[in-house]
C-alpha cells in the first residue's frame, strides 16, 4: 500500500548521541516516513578541501535505515564552509552596490565563481558515490531553496555571455533595452554588466534580463548536480526545494520541467483566516508547475512550520489542530505528503525559536501529541497517494511578469503580480471553483476557463497560443495591465492591453491608477444583467469598445459611463476583460458569474464557506477532503467512508469545529 510521506529536516549534527536515540523512538511514535538530512551540513561533511566526513552521516543514515525511515539526502551547498570562503573569496556573493559579503550565515555563495561551482559538483558526487545503493536513501534534496543573487565580475562575465546568447548581436541588445532612453547605447559587449548601483532609475529591461539571467544561471548549478547524482544514484528521484516570494530570482515554471518531483516549501504569512487560502494557492501554484515535471501531476510540500506563522511582527503560534488540517488540506491539492521544518527545535542558531515537530519542551507537549496524531492520519490516508485534482479553471502566473512589476517607472508602485492571482485565486477559493495555478500557458486544453490577472509581459506566441484556445471555446478573463508590454517589457503601441486588445475587443487609451483609500463605482451596462453595483479598487482606465459589450460601467468621476468590464465573443469562446480590481466580494459575484456562463459550477457542489472541500480521482475512485477552518460545527453533503474515523456516512456529514474528514465515496 503507498504511503504518504511524513517528517521533516532533521538535524541530528546538532545533537549528541543519546538524542538521536530518542529522536528515533520519537519518529516511531509519530510514524515518520521520511527524514530530510544534511541540508546545511557541508562543513561538518567536509571539514577541509577534499577531506570528507561522512563517519556520522553514515550513522544517522542506517539508524534510519533500521527504524524504516527515508532519507531525503541533501546536497549542503546552499551554506559552504567558512574555509572556502578564506580560500577563495570570489565564491562570496557582492551585492548590488559593489560589497562583497562575509560568511557567517548562509546562502552565501556566487553561483557564476568557478571555485564554488566545482566545490558544489564535487561534494555532491562524492555523496552520490559514498551512499549509492543505501537502504534509507529516498531522494535527493539538492541545495535549499535556490535564490542567491551576485553582482561580482563573474557574474557581469556569466551575465554577457548569456546575452550574447540571447539577443547574437549588440544591435539586437541595443533595441531590446531600449537603450537609446538616457542615451545608455553599449558599443562592445565588455561596456554591459549586472545592475548595480546607479545615480537613479535602472533601465526596466537590464533588471529584468538580469533576474531571467540569475534563474538560467542558478538552474544550472542545480542541473550539474542533478546529473552527477542520477549518474551516481540511477533511479532516485532528484529534486530542490521551491521557495515562493517576490525576491526568488528563479522562473519555476521553467525549473519544474527539471526537478523529479516539484517541492515547494510554503510559509503562510497571515496568522488569521487568510493562512489556508495562501496556502491553497501555493498548493494549487505547485501542481501547476507538476503538469510540466516528470513527477507530476503529484507535488510536495517539502517544508511548513509545525506550530508557528510568522507575521510582520512576531510568531504566531498555531491553536490545536490547524497544524492537521493545513496538512491535510495540502495532501488534498495533491502534495505526495507533509514534511515539515523541522523535526526537533535546536537550542542556538539563528533560528532557535523556530517550531518543530519535537519542541523545546520535549516530547511531552502538546506539539508533539499533534505530530503524533497527524503521523496516524497520515498513515490511514495512504490509498490517497497517487490521487489528482481536476481543475477546470486556470489561473495565469507569470514570474517573469512579477519581476517587471517591480520595476522603476510603473503607474503605480502597489502593483503586485503575485497578490492579483492570489485575489483571483481566493475569491473564486471562496466560492468552491477549484483551479490550477499554471506558470505557463501551455496546456490550455484541459481548462474551461482561464483567468489572466496583470500578466503584464506577453510574447506574440504566448498570446496567439491564448486567442486559438479562446476561439475553439474557451472562456477567458483578463484584468487590466495584462498584455500591455513585450517580454523586452517594452510597451505595445497603439492602446492596451497591446498583444490582447484585439482579441478582447477594448482599446485602452489612459491609466487612472486609485490611490490606496479610493473607490470608483461600478454599475451594470445597459441590457445586461451583471448584478448590483459593485467598486473597483487600485486601478481604472479609459476603456474604449472594439468590438466588445459593456457589462459593467464606471459610475461618477472622469470615467463615467465608460465600460469598466467588457465581454467580447470570439469564435465559440468569449474574453472578458476586468479593467478594474472588484472590490470586496465583487471580484467572486464577477468570477463565478464567469464560470457559471462557462458551464463550471463548484466541485464538490453544496460545500459551506470556510470548509474547504477537494476532491480526488484515482483510476475511477474518488475521494472527498473536508476541512472545516471555522470555528463552528457544519453539515455537509457526502457519501462513503470517513477513512479518519472508519465511519459510514450516508448523506450528510458533521463536521465539528476545526475538524476535518476524508470520505472514500460510494
Ligand atoms: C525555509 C528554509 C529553512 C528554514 C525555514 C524557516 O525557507 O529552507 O531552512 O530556514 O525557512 O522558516
Ligand atoms: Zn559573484
Amino acid at each position: 500500500m503507498p504511503r504518504l510521506l511524513y517528517g521533516g529536516d532533521y538535524n541530528p549534527e546538532q545533537w549528541p548521541a543519546e538524542v538521536h536515540a530518542e529522536d528515533a523512538e520519537l519518529m516511531r511514535r509519530a510514524r515518520v516516513t521520511t527524514a530530510t538530512v544534511g541540508v546545511f551540513a557541508w562543513s561538518r561533511l567536509e571539514p577541509a578541501p577534499g577531506r570528507y566526513a561522512f563517519g556520522w552521516l553514515d550513522e544517522v543514515l542506517d539508524r534510519l535505515a533500521a527504524h524504516g525511515v527515508g532519507a531525503v539526502l541533501a546536497t549542503p551547498t546552499a551554506s559552504p564552509p567558512p574555509w572556502l570562503g578564506v580560500a577563495h573569496p570570489e565564491v562570496l556573493p557582492v551585492g548590488p552596490d559593489g560589497v562583497r559579503l562575509s560568511h557567517g550565515s548562509r546562502d552565501t555563495y556566487c553561483a557564476s565563481a568557478p571555485a564554488y561551482r566545482d566545490a558544489a559538483r564535487r561534494i555532491a558526487a562524492a555523496l552520490g558515490e559514498h551512499y549509492r545503493g543505501h537502504p534509507a536513501l529516498t531522494m535527493w534534496h539538492v541545495h535549499n531553496e535556490y535564490g542567491t543573487t551576485c553582482h561580482c565580475d563573474l557574474t557581469a562575465e556569466a551575465f554577457r555571455s548569456w546575452l550574447r546568447h540571447r539577443y547574437g548581436g549588440l544591435d539586437e541588445l541595443n533595441d531590446a533595452w531600449t537603450t537609446a532612453f538616457w542615451g545608455q547605447h553599449y558599443t562592445h559587449w565588455a561596456q554591459t554588466r549586472p545592475p548595480r548601483r546607479t545615480q537613479y532609475l535602472p533601465n526596466p529591461a537590464q533588471v529584468l534580463d538580469f533576474r531571467r539571467f540569475t534563474s538560467d544561471e542558478l538552474l544550472a548549478a542545480y542541473t550539474e548536480q542533478r546529473d552527477v547524482l542520477r549518474a551516481a544514484t540511477p533511479g532516485v528521484p532528484v529534486t530542490t526545494n521551491f521557495v515562493l516570494g517576490g525576491w526568488v530570482p528563479v522562473d519555476h515554471a521553467r525549473w519544474a520541467r527539471e526537478v523529479d518531483l516539484v517541492a515547494i516549501d510554503h510559509y503562510p504569512s497571515d496568522p488569521g483566516a487568510g493562512a489556508q487560502e495562501q496556502a491553497a494557492f501555493a498548493a494549487d501554484l505547485a501542481r501547476g508547475w507538476a503538469r510540466h515535471s516528470p513527477g507530476g501531476p503529484g507535488w510536495l510540500l517539502m517544508e511548513t512550520a509545525p506550530n508557528l506563522i510568522y507575521a510582520a511582527d512576531r510568531m504566531h503560534t498555531k491553536e490545536p489542530g490547524r497544524m492537521a488540517r493545513h496538512s491535510l488540506a495540502a495532501v488534498a491539492r495533491g502534495s505526495r505528503g507533509a514534511l515539515f521544518f523541522q523535526w526537533r527545535a535546536p537550542r542556538g542558531g539563528a533560528e532557535l525559536f523556530h517550531s518543530a515537530l519535537v519542541p523545546h519542551a520535549g516530547p511531552d507537549s502538546r506539539v508533539f501529541r499533534e505530530a503524533v496524531a497527524l503521523g496516524e492520519t497520515l498513515d490511514r490516508l495512504g490509498e490517497t497517494a497517487g490521487g489528482t485534482v481536476r481543475a477546470a479553471i486556470a489561473i495565469g502566473y507569470d514570474e517573469p511578469s512579477a519581476w517587471a512589476l517591480q520595476g522603476a517607472g510603473l503607474p503605480s508602485n502597489r502593483l503586485d503580480h503575485a497578490e492579483e492571482a492570489e485575489l483571483v485565486h481566493r475569491a473564486l477559493w471562496r466560492r468552491g471553483l477549484g483551479t490550477d495555478v499554471i506558470g505557463a500557458l501551455e496546456g490550455l486544453a484541459a481548462y474551461r476557463m482561464l483567468v489572466l490577472p496583470m500578466h503584464y509581459l506577453m510574447t506574440d506566441a504566448q498570446a496567439a497560443g491564448v486567442r486559438s484556445w479562446v476561439e475553439a471555446g474557451g472562456t477567458l478573463v483578463v484584468t487590466f495591465l495584462s498584455g500591455v508590454a513585450d517580454e523586452c517589457a517594452r510597451v505595445r503601441t497603439g492602446g492596451y492591453p497591446g498583444a490582447l486588445r484585439e482579441l478582447l475587443g477594448v482599446r485602452v487609451e489612459e491609466f487612472h491608477p486609485l490611490g490606496p483609500d479610493d473607490r470608483v463605482k461600478l454599475s451594470p451596462g445597459p441590457g445586461t444583467d451583471a448584478g448590483a453595483a459593485m467598486a473597483g479598487e487600485l486601478w481604472s482606465e479609459t476603456v474604449h469598445l472594439a468590438g466588445a459589450e459593456a457589462l459593467l460601467s464606471y459610475r461618477g468621476g472622469v470615467l463615467d459611463g465608460l465600460p469598466a468590464v467588457t465581454r467580447h465573443a470570439v469564435g465559440a469562446g468569449v474574453a472578458y476583460y476586468v479593467s478594474t480590481r472588484p472590490a470586496d466580494e465583487g471580484y467572486g459575484d464577477l468570477l463565478a458569474a464567469v464560470a457559471a456562463s462557462a458551464g463550471v459550477t463548484p466541485d464538490p457542489a453544496g460545500a459551506v464557506p470556510g470548509v474547504e472541500a477537494v476532491r480526488q480521482h484515482q483510476d475511477g475512485r474518488t475521494w472527498l477532503f473536508l476541512l472545516n477552518h471555522t470555528g463552528e460545527g457544519h453539515e455537509v453533503p457526502a457519501a462513503g467512508t470517513d477513512l479518519l474515523t472508519g465511519a459510514t456516512v450516508t448523506g450528510v456529514l458533521r463536521l465539528p469545529p476545526g475538524g476535518a474528514a476524508v470520505i472514500r465515496e460510494s
